[in-house]
C-alpha cells in the first residue's frame, strides 16, 4: 500500500483554498492596499519575515481570490531587473515589447494605455525583492507611477529582510512612503495545523497519527517555517514508503530531519577550532536580532565572547576565521553596494539554521573546551 496518495498537496507550489493563521495579514493587505487602490490611493507595501512563513503563498492565495484589483505576481530573482519585471507584466497583458533599451516612461505609458481601456487598477507583487537592491530608481519609479504616469497601480514587495536593510533602499526612505508588514514565525501549534491539513489531503488513512504530526511540528518549531514542516512530512512519508512500511514511524521523521538539516550536528561543529567556534557564536548572537551583519560588528562581538569563554587562542584574525566558516558552509558572505559611489562591503548571513539552535550547541562545546 502506498502512503502518499495525492503528492500535490506536499509540493511547495500547492496553494491551499483556505489559508489558516494568516487571516490578519490577509485582511491588512486587502484593506491597506486593495481597498485603498479601489478608491484611487496607492499604498506601496514591503512584506518581510523569515523563510517559509507563508509570504509567497499568502500573495498567491490573494491573487487567486481577487479579481479587482488585478494582481500580477513576478519574481525579481528570475527577472533580475525592474524593467524586465514590468516588461513581463506587459507580456501578461498581451503586449510584447523588447526589454532592451526601453525606458520607464515607455513602459508605464504602455501599461496605462492597457489598463485605461479596462478602467482598472493593478497590484504588482515583486517576490524576492532584495534582488532589486542595485536599482533603487526602479522602485522609485514604480512607487511613484501614480503621480508620474497617472497609473492606478500599487506595488507589493516581498523579502526576507526588513525594508531598511539595503542602504540603496534607505536613500529613498525619506522621499518614499512605504508601509511594511512583518510575517512572524509559526509556533508548533500552527505548524501542526498546517501539516494536519496536508496529511489529510495527501496521505492514506492509518499511515499517520496525531503523535506523528506533533513530533514533526515540534521539530520544525525552531525554524518557525511551514516549508520545513511540510518537507519533513513529505520526506518522512517517502522514507517510510521506501522501507515498505504502511505507516510513518518516529525514526522516519528523524531521518527526514537529518536530511533537511545536515549542518546542525555536533560532529560538524566539533571539527571547528575554538577560534572559529567563537567567531561563529559571535555571529549567531548578532543575528538573533538582525538578518545580516558585517566584519567590524563581528570583531567587536568576538571580543566579548572571548571574555566569556577564555579558551587558548585569544588573539586571532577574525577575517580569516570568517572566511573559513564561509568555505565550510556555516555562513554566507555577500558583497553589497553601499549606495552611489560609496563602494562595497561584505555582509554575513546565516539563512538555513536557526541561530538559537546553533548558539546553544556552540556554547556547550566551548564550555567543555574551557572546562
Ligand atoms: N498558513 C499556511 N497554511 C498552509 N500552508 C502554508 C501556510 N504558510 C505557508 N504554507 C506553506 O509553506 C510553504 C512555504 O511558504 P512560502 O513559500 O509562502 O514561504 P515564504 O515566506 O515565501 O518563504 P521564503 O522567504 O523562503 O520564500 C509553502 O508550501 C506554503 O504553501
Ligand atoms: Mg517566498
Amino acid at each position: 500500500m502506498r502512503i502518499i496518495r495525492y503528492p500535490d498537496a506536499l509540493e511547495s507550489s500547492f496553494i491551499p483554498n483556505k489559508l489558516a493563521y494568516r487571516e490578519k495579514e490577509i485582511s491588512t493587505i486587502s484593506g491597506l492596499v486593495f481597498s485603498s487602490l479601489m478608491r484611487g490611493l496607492s499604498t506601496p507595501l514591503w512584506i518581510y519575515g523569515p523563510a517559509g512563513v507563508g509570504k509567497t503563498v499568502t500573495l498567491k492565495y490573494l491573487q487567486k481570490a481577487t479579481t479587482e484589483p488585478r494582481i500580477f505576481y513576478e519574481n525579481a530573482l528570475s527577472h533580475g531587473s525592474m524593467r524586465a519585471i514590468l516588461v513581463s507584466v506587459l507580456g501578461q497583458l498581451g503586449k510584447l515589447v523588447p526589454p532592451a533599451g526601453i525606458t520607464y516612461k515607455q513602459i508605464f505609458t504602455a501599461l496605462s494605455e492597457f489598463r485605461k481601456g479596462a478602467g482598472k487598477s493593478m497590484v504588482i507583487v515583486i517576490d524576492e525583492a532584495a534582488h532589486l537592491y542595485m536599482e533603487p530608481e526602479g522602485i522609485y519609479n514604480l512607487n511613484r507611477a501614480p503621480e508620474l504616469y497617472g497609473l492606478n497601480i500599487s506595488p507589493i514587495y516581498i523579502s526576507i529582510e526588513a525594508p531598511e536593510i539595503h542602504s540603496s533602499f534607505r536613500e529613498f526612505s525619506g522621499s518614499l512612503r512605504m508601509e511594511s508588514l512583518r510575517f512572524r514565525k509559526y509556533d508548533a501549534g500552527e505548524l501542526y495545523g498546517i501539516i494536519l491539513d496536508r496529511a489529510r489531503r495527501s496521505l492514506s488513512d492509518g499511515s499517520w497519527n496525531e503523535e506523528t504530526l506533533r513530533y514533526i511540528a515540534e521539530s520544525a518549531e525552531g525554524y518557525g517555517s511551514a516549508r520545513v514542516a511540510i518537507e519533513v512530512l513529505q520526506k518522512s512519508a517517502l522514507i517510510a514508503e521506501h522501507r515498505g512500511s504502511e505507516a510513518i514511524e518516529p525514526d522516519d521523521i528523524r531521518s527526514a530531519i537529518s536530511m533537511i538539516d545536515p549542518f546542525v550536528t555536533e560532529s560538524k561543529l566539533s571539527e571547528l577550532s575554538d577560534r572559529d567556534l567563537i567567531t561563529l557564536l559571535a555571529i549567531c548572537r548578532i543575528l538573533r536580532h538582525s538578518v545580516s551583519t558585517g566584519v567590524k560588528e563581528i570583531a567587536r562581538e568576538v571580543r566579548s565572547v572571548s571574555d566569556e569563554f577564555p579558551v587558548r587562542s585569544q588573539d586571532f584574525r577574525v577575517y580569516d576565521s570568517i572566511r573559513r566558516l564561509e568555505r565550510l558552509g556555516f555562513i554566507k558572505g555577500k558583497i553589497v553596494g553601499m549606495g552611489d559611489r560609496k563602494g562595497v562591503s561584505k555582509v554575513i548571513q546565516i539563512s538555513d539554521i536557526p541561530v538559537s539552535v546553533l548558539s546553544g550547541k556552540i556554547e556547550n562545546i566551548l564550555s567543555v573546551m574551557a572546562g
